[in-house]
Formats: C-alpha cells, sequence, structure tokens
C-alpha cells in the first residue's frame, strides 16, 4: 500500500474495546458482556438446523430466504406487545444483530459532522458506531437511578431552538437495564423523551437488547409506544438465543423503511440462519426456555452481590438491577480504577474500566462486571480475586 494511503478518517478517532486476551483457563471474565455457554440451546438447535435445512433449505440457502423471512418478523412483533408496541411485521427488519440495527440507523439518520445525543454512560460500541458513521460530535447527558435526566436534554433543545442552531440528528437510550449501570428509565421520562422527540424533529434510537431478560416481570411501555413516529427500537437475539446466530431486528418507522431498504441492498439478513431460528422458536416452548434464563441469571446476579459485599463492604455502591447482564461498582473513594482493572488481570480475573463508557473518559471510579457469563463458582472466586487487586492497589 503507498505510504500516503488515507483509509477512513474517522477510524483514527474511533477507540476499540475487545475482551481480555489471557487464554489461561483458569482465567475468571467478568468484563464479557455474553450469555452462559450452558444456556445456549445446542440439542434444539442441531434439531432445528436439521428439519430447517430439509424442510426449507432449497429457499432458505438462496438470497431470498423461505418461510422464516415472514415468520421471524411476525413472531418479534407477537413478543414486542409485552411492551405495547403494535406495529405490522412489515415494519420489523432484520438485521445482523442489534449492532447493525444501530449502524443502519446512524448510517441513514446522520451526514458527516451532525451530532448525536447519548446517555453518560453509554453502551462503547454504540458509540463506535456513531462515530465510524461521521457524527463528530457525540453529546452525553447524565443519567440517575431513572434513566437519562430528561430536564438538561430539554433546555439545551429549547435554547438551540431559540439561537437557530442545529438540533441533534438523533437521541440514543437503552430504556431497560442500560449498560453498563442497569438501570431502567421510567415511564414518564418515556413519554417526555417522545414529546421532545416530535417537538424539536428528531429520531430516537430505542435500543431494548435486555427487554426479555427482565428479572422482576414487570414491563413498561416502550418509547416508541408514545412516538412512534418518530423512534427505532431495536432488539436482538444474542441475549436470548446466542450472540453467534448474529441475528436482531430493527421497528423502522414507515417513512425510513425505504432507506434502511436501501442501505440493506434489498436482500435478506442470513436467511439460512433466520430458518434455523424460526424452527427452533415454533418448536419449542419459548417462554420456559426464558424462564430457565432468567432464574439463572437471577440466581447469578444475587450470588455475584453477595459476594461483593462480603469481599467489600461500604467500599463500594452497587445498586441491584432488575433485568440484563450487568452490575456497576462505584468505589465510595477515589480510586485508581484503570490501574486496578490491571491489577485484577494479573490476579486472574478480567473486569472492565467504566471509563469506556462516559463520553469524558472519566469513568467516575466505576467498574462493570458481567454476571450472566460465569458460573457462581467463578463469580465467587472472581469477586475474590478482584478483592486482592484491591487489597494490593491500597497497600501501594
Ligand atoms: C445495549 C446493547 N446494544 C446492542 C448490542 C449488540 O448486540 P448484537 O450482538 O445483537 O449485535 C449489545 C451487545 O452487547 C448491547 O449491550
Amino acid at each position: 500500500m503507498p505510504v500516503d494511503y488515507s483509509y477512513n478518517r474517522y477510524l483514527q478517532t474511533t477507540r476499540t474495546l475487545g475482551g481480555t486476551k489471557n487464554a489461561d483457563p483458569d482465567h475468571v471474565h467478568l468484563s464479557f458482556g455474553f450469555p452462559h455457554s450452558d444456556l445456549f440451546p445446542i440439542q434444539e438447535l442441531a434439531e432445528a438446523a436439521r428439519q430447517a435445512t430439509l424442510e426449507q433449505g432449497r429457499k432458505g440457502l438462496h438470497y431470498y430466504g423461505g418461510s422464516a423471512i415472514s415468520y421471524l418478523p411476525h413472531w418479534i412483533a407477537g413478543r414486542l406487545e409485552q411492551i405495547d408496541i403494535r406495529v405490522p411485521p412489515e415494519q420489523i427488519k432484520v438485521t445482523v444483530g442489534a449492532a447493525q440495527a444501530i449502524e443502519i440507523a446512524a448510517r441513514i439518520l446522520c451526514n458527516p459532522g451532525d451530532e448525536v445525543w447519548v446517555e453518560n454512560p453509554s453502551f462503547f460500541g454504540a458509540l463506535r458506531m456513531f462515530r465510524l458513521a461521521g457524527a463528530e460530535r457525540i453529546r452525553s447527558f447524565e443519567i440517575d437511578g431513572d434513566g437519562i435526566l430528561v430536564e438538561p436534554l430539554r433546555e439545551e433543545l429549547e435554547r438551540r431552538a431559540q439561537m437557530g442552531e442545529a438540533q441533534p440528528k438523533l437521541l440514543y437510550v437503552m430504556p431497560n437495564f442500560q449498560n453498563p449501570t442497569g438501570v431502567c428509565l421510567t415511564v414518564e421520562r418515556r413519554r417526555q423523551l417522545a414529546e421532545l422527540a416530535q417537538t424539536y424533529g428528531f429520531y430516537i434510537l430505542e435500543d431494548d437488547a435486555y427487554m426479555e431478560l427482565n428479572y422482576s416481570d414487570a414491563f413498561e411501555p416502550a418509547i416508541h409506544t408514545f412516538a412512534p413516529e418518530h423512534v427505532i427500537h431495536i432488539g436482538t437475539f444474542s441475549k436470548i438465543v446466542g450472540p453467534g446466530v448474529r441475528l436482531g431486528w430493527a421497528v423502522v418507522p414507515p417513512v425510513l423503511l425505504k432507506y434502511v431498504q436501501q442501505f440493506m441492498s434489498g436482500s435478506q439478513t442470513n436467511p439460512y440462519m433466520q430458518e434455523i431460528v424460526s424452527s427452533f422458536l415454533q418448536n419449542n416452548d419459548f417462554q420456559s426456555y426464558l424462564d430457565r434464563i432468567r432464574s439463572q441469571y437471577k440466581a447469578q446476579r444475587d450470588v455475584m452481590v453477595a459476594a461483593l459485599l462480603q469481599h467489600f463492604g461500604n467500599v463500594i455502591e452497587v445498586r441491584l438491577p432488575t433485568g440484563g447482564f450487568f452490575l456497576c461498582v462505584r468505589f465510595a473513594q477515589p480510586t485508581d480504577v484503570s490501574e486496578l482493572t490491571r491489577l485484577a488481570e494479573r490476579h486472574g480475573v478480567s473486569v472492565l474500566d467504566g471509563s469506556a463508557f462516559y463520553g469524558n473518559r472519566e469513568g467516575r471510579n466505576t467498574l462493570r462486571l458481567c454476571f450472566t457469563y460465569s458460573s457462581p463458582t467463578e463469580i465467587e472466586l472472581g469477586i475474590q480475586r478482584l478483592a486482592e487487586a484491591y487489597k494490593q492497589l491500597r497497600s501501594g
């Protein structure tokens, strides 16, 4: 390649975050935001693959796919009724995971230089996608235990309207079990955000990746229900079947459908894998499968909280999430969490420095811990190792 070859300029300013590279089998991974491998429906998917191949293979192995292309959006529409979203299956576009749904939204809504608003902290994967789509300005708004604070957002929108300044194109929000904090947005704030989107003419990208992993059975109406024409609601099979299937979806407002189609070149997403997942869903009791996952993750969450309290006591603050994958730990005293993360790695446990999720990278003394990927025994061991690392940090 010639030395002056110029790669995509947004790559220069976009940070990537991979998992730990430690291949030691004794290492505990609390940094990975992954499901538990023992919960993957291996036998059921093997049978689904056999059946899908034999019954739908002649179409499913084409670009255009077989019966899953209509079945899957129909199935997703049924699940979305839990959060009061009622849309025809034609508005549901199956994507390569929720990640591609985020990317498509960013690419069809933003021009280079446009502004995207996010929660502080927010999911680093989405921030990366916005940057790569050319959103040069990403503004973060604080959250508390009830989700994003609406008033600062409203004030800024009003100020810009008065000054004739450009408004953001997109607001990215995780309403349920936010990554990394585990916080849920109150219904009142959902309604208020929807009203602001209508008043000031921006879209809300409502990332509901963890919606089904609800450990309390209380479902709140989606932001989408309050302004369906201004909200793209997205979800994924990654957390409920497996990230390796790479299937997610977006509920797309009718005016945007043609742009999404254009971006996806009019083709179907992984049609063969859609057939397999559809066959799995049609031939198994999904609800009892999901209930099993929920109860195991809830138990693992409790094991992690108990271990944290045992080893750290009031050195940390931790909020009990009612769903999702993550616990966000905050140290009560100023703590060098990036050094702690490095020391923890040497003690045999990986954790995520919270700074990856904050717009200004300050991290605020926080760590993100994932309680789903590791077994209860591994979780206890991991927290014990983290406590040893913390002792070492304190002793200088
Ligand atoms: C909030 C959130 N959105 C989207 C994704 C991406 O999910 P997918 O595997 O469906 O691309 C993740 C994955 O960790 C996530 O935490």
